[in-house]
């Protein structure tokens, strides 16, 4: 296994186990709801963005030392399970398999998914404002992270991918769509470290830009391993963006310019690490797997 490989692995394994200590059932009426929560944040997942939370908390304090910034790593990946077991019903992309799993609109039923989707996005906000950090810091954290995930954020990219009829099928509604439904949540988790230590300006700016274009790179590689991937690999269906009449990156390119596209964004990237003042081996090496997701 590359160093790269074992860095990831190591510090996935510390957030699994810290999610899986969060769901321990209270009483009888609500142990279903724990147990659903549950079954979606540890049915399996890359952990992409708590790991990045994590690597960039390293990054910028210099420190293997990740007890302060758990709950935020957890908090953002409950966020993103929430927003998958929604995209999943059957009102919006209607899928059946995630994670490797049945969807949990299908284990149980869509009411439960729903529910148990609000419960997560509320348990993430108290998990969030549990960490042990400065309090001016972790609200401006908070504020932040609540405008990339809210209606300025996933919501409203939610809201164009599926209500797409009602907007022209153009490259900006592209870019709208891609940037909001996915992207803002990863430049969320390159920035929050930043406003939580309380750093300066310039690195806040720098690191929003390079988690903005990491994140598009990774929502046009998941257009491309729809058409190129399949059911085992990825855990969730393919072949359903087109069938579905998603706007994405297929819908304008081939996969070869797409990859093209992709590949610029890398490349803007990796130019935004290189003015950063910290040891960003590792962080370079993350935004270069999220690349090579489709060779
Ligand atoms: C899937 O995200 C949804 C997108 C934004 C493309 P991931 O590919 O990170 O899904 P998990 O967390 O590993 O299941
Ligand atoms: C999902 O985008 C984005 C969010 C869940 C916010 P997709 O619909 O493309 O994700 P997959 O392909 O179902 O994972
Ligand atoms: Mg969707
Ligand atoms: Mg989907
Ligand atoms: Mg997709």
């Amino acid at each position: 296994m590359s160093d790269f490989n074992l860095i990831v692995k190591e510090r996935k394994e510390i957030i699994d186990n810290y999610l899986l200590s969060l769901f321990k059932n209270d009483n009888k009426y609500n142990n279903t709801l724990y147990e659903c929560m549950e079954y979606a944040v540890m049915a399996g997942g890359k952990r992409l963005r708590p790991i990045i939370v994590m690597l960039v908390w390293e990054m910028l304090t210099g420190e293997k030392e990740y007890k302060k910034i758990l709950p935020i790593a957890a908090s953002v990946e409950m966020v993103h399970t929430y927003s998958l077991i929604h995209d999943d019903l059957p009102c919006m992309d209607n899928d059946d398999l995630r994670r490797g799993k049945p969807t949990l609109h299908k284990k149980h039923n869509e009411a439960v998914a729903v529910l148990a989707g609000d419960a997560l996005f509320s348990y993430a906000l108290e998990m969030f404002l549990i960490a042990d950090i400065k309090h001016e810091n972790l609200l401006n954290g908070l504020k932040y992270f609540l405008q990339c995930v809210g209606p300025k954020g996933i919501v409203a990219g939610q809201f164009v991918d599926t209500e797409i009829e009602k907007f022209s099928r153009d490259e900006e509604t592209l870019h709208y769509i891609h940037n909001h439904k996915t992207a803002t949540l990863i430049e969320a988790c390159f920035a929050i470290p930043a406003l939580l230590l309380g750093s300066n300006e310039s690195d806040f700016e720098k690191l929003k830009e390079l988690g903005r274009k990491s994140g598009l790179l990774f929502q046009i590689i998941d257009d491309i391993l729809d058409i190129e991937s399949n059911e085992k690999t990825l855990g969730k269906s393919t072949a359903k963006d087109i069938e579905q009449n998603k706007l994405t990156y297929m819908t304008f390119y081939s996969p070869d310019r797409a990859k093209e596209l992709a590949l610029k964004q890398y490349e803007e990237a990796i130019d935004i690490i290189q003015t950063l003042d910290f040891d960003t081996n590792i962080i370079e090496k993350l935004i270069t797997y999220f690349k090579k997701r489709a060779k």
